[in-house]
């Protein structure tokens, strides 16, 4: 082989990669050209680009170029098959006798598509392995080692967009999340401002006037009973008004400059009476070298009342809560509540901010839905990770401005 040659095809197509990653903006798209151009460099039969779910553990087709469906259909391979040699996440493996590799999951199908040697060229970032390209040449070769170091540059290239990519298609669906959640929540607020200003007279009277009657009947009196229920339910409604005045009115924030941790200090004591009585434990993990903030007190405080009885009400009774507050890496302010509670399922997760939506038999299902608004006013931002059975954190973060 023309090592000369073969180097400025490999740097055409080098070139190619690059230019053509860089202007490309989703995955699918950056793959598709990878598997296509590591083949053709090769002159191989096709390749195959496997990403890590780290879910599952296990390196599923992300790509393909040149392959058989029959081979395609073959299911993921696992991590362990793959990562069983040390260093191998840093070197290009050959394979040159298919039927022995422990690495081959399916030798049979390989050598159906006329596949006698193979290249496994790792996808790592620092160190650790994200994927895998395996290319599948129709005969047995020798590599020099210019050659399998240029497949390793080319790989790293690869795993330096793919995360890069990753990253921004994450924002990109965070951002959506969030304006969709804007938009949605402006709109009920108008509405939710009118509505609530309607009911709150006719529920103003039914309280009045069931509160009298009920002071008028004597004991065992058959009406005793139902207009307890009327004040009861009258109160739920009225709670409920109030929640929604609360979310429609969005005050902007009167900030003033302010100590974090004082404010959340201050919530948690709102809520120790509450902790107390059902055996939880809220553990104090503040930053001692967070800067003051520009914020408005009252409506912060608001959110970790709201996050912390959220807290409580998950775990019932006996669990931990933890409160921890410091600097996150971009420099921002953030304070994390976390609890040992049910936990939230996974389809859940998207819809716990929407106005109105609650599991809980009396709730009204606005605190996060105001959370939400009140952190956002203040260009802040809240996220939640969560485990079903093992707890919840909520992490709000707020810029220093
Ligand atoms: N820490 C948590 N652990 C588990 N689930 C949570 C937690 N925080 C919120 N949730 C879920 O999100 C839903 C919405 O919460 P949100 O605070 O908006 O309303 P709510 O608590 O149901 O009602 P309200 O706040 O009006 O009492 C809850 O009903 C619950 O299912
Ligand atoms: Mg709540």
């Amino acid at each position: 082989m023309n090592v000369a040659t073969d180097y400025r095809a490999f740097f055409q197509i080098f070139r190619d990669i690059i230019r053509t990653m860089h202007s490309h903006d989703h995955l699918d798209e950056v793959l598709d050209l990878v598997v296509q151009k590591a083949s053709e460099v090769l002159h191989a039969k096709g390749a195959l680009l496997r990403l890590l779910n780290p879910e599952t553990d296990q390196f599923e087709v992300a790509a393909a170029h040149g392959i058989g469906e029959n081979y395609l259909k073959k299911g993921p391979v696992s991590k362990k098959k793959i990562l069983f040699e040390p260093g191998c996440q840093s070197r290009v493996h050959e394979i040159t006798d298919i039927w022995s590799a422990p690495r081959v999951e399916y030798p049979q199908q390989a050598w159906d598509e006329g596949v006698r040697m193979m290249l496994d060229v790792p996808l790592s970032i620092r160190a650790k392995m994200i994927g895998l390209i395996r290319i599948y040449l129709p005969e047995k070769r020798e590599h020099s080692d210019d050659q399998l170091d240029f497949l390793l540059t080319v790989a790293e290239q690869c795993a330096c967009i793919i995360e890069r990519v990753r990253l921004y298609e994450n924002q990109r669906t965070h951002y959506f999340h969030m304006a969709a959640q804007l938009e949605k929540m402006s709109s009920l607020g108008r509405m939710a401002a009118g509505i609530a200003h309607e009911i709150n007279n006719p529920l103003t009277g039914i309280m009045l006037f069931s509160t009298s009657m009920i002071k008028k009947t004597t004991k065992g009196d058959p009406f005793e009973e139902g207009l307890q229920i009327i004040i009861d339910e009258t109160t739920r409604c009225k709670n409920i008004v109030e929640g929604l005045l609360e979310f429609s009115r969005n005050p902007s924030p009167e900030k003033k400059i302010h100590d974090l941790n004082d404010i959340v200090t201050k919530a948690i004591k709102l809520v120790e009476n509450e902790t107390q009585l059902r055996y939880i434990k809220i553990n104090h993990a503040m930053s001692e070298d967070l800067n003051p903030l520009l914020l408005d007190s009252n409506q912060l405080e608001q959110v970790f009342v709201n996050l912390l009885y959220n807290a409580i009400q998950a775990i019932g009774e006996k669990g931990e809560i933890t409160v921890k507050t410091g600097e996150t890496p971009l420099h921002q302010a953030f304070v994390a509540v976390s609890d040992t509670g049910n936990g939230i399922s996974k389809d859940l997760m998207e819809t716990i901010f929407d106005p109105f939506f609650t599991t809980k038999q009396d709730g009204t299902g606005l605190g996060l839905a105001i959370c939400h608004n009140i952190v956002h006013n203040h260009g802040g931002d809240i996220q939640v990770t969560s485990k079903i059975g093992k707890g919840t954190t909520f992490v709000v973060t707020l810029p220093y401005n």
